[in-house]
């Protein structure tokens, strides 16, 4: 047993502490590439920090539904007294009419199980991002060109 072997033996045994890690960042990195490929779906009528004929999707996570100022929601979304949980998230994106009967999202949903889990990544870590933090402290976008989808 030399000290190279040794050595090795060490950063045999680091690298075995770090992989996990590591894996768990790149599954997180791979789900948030698949979910914005998914939220093309939403943006014929949504974006992160502008409302179009959606509401915009910064701080979705954790918001009351029907709660973004000056959006002209149905009073269905309005009164549905959801709370946009994760797991609530995942029951309306499958089902918005069923979940929320008589909303004015005309959309069928995601059935795709795994689909859906990507794009509640994708919307978890994104409603957190630069750019959302950014819509916070400049609410009327002035520097935001018309029909950009910023993602
Ligand atoms: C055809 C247009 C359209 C599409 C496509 C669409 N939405 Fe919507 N979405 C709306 C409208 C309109 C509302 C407001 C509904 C209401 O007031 O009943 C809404 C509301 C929502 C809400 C509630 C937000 C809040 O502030 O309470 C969520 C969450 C949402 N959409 C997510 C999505 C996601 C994710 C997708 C893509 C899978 C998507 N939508 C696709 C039009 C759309």
């Amino acid at each position: 047993m030399g000290s190279r072997t040794a050595g090795a033996g060490v950063i045999a045994a680091a690298l075995s502490l770090a992989l996990p890690a590591a894996h768990a960042a790149d599954a997180i990195t791979d789900a948030y590439a698949r979910g914005a490929i998914v939220y093309e779906r939403c943006a014929a009528c949504h974006a992160l920090q502008t409302d179009r004929t959606g509401p915009r999707h910064c701080g979705l996570i954790g918001r009351r539904a029907g709660s973004v100022p000056g959006f002209d929601y149905s009073p269905a979304m309005r009164n549905s007294g959801l709370v946009w949980t994760e797991a609530n998230l995942d029951r309306f994106l499958k089902a918005p009419m069923d979940v929320v009967p008589g909303t004015a999202m005309g959309y069928d949903g995601i059935k795709n199980d795994a689909e859906r889990h990507d794009l509640i990544v994708f919307l978890r870590l994104a409603g957190r991002s630069e750019q959302c933090s950014t819509t916070k402290t400049a609410p009327s976008l002035r520097n935001q060109a018309p029909g950009r989808t910023p993602y």
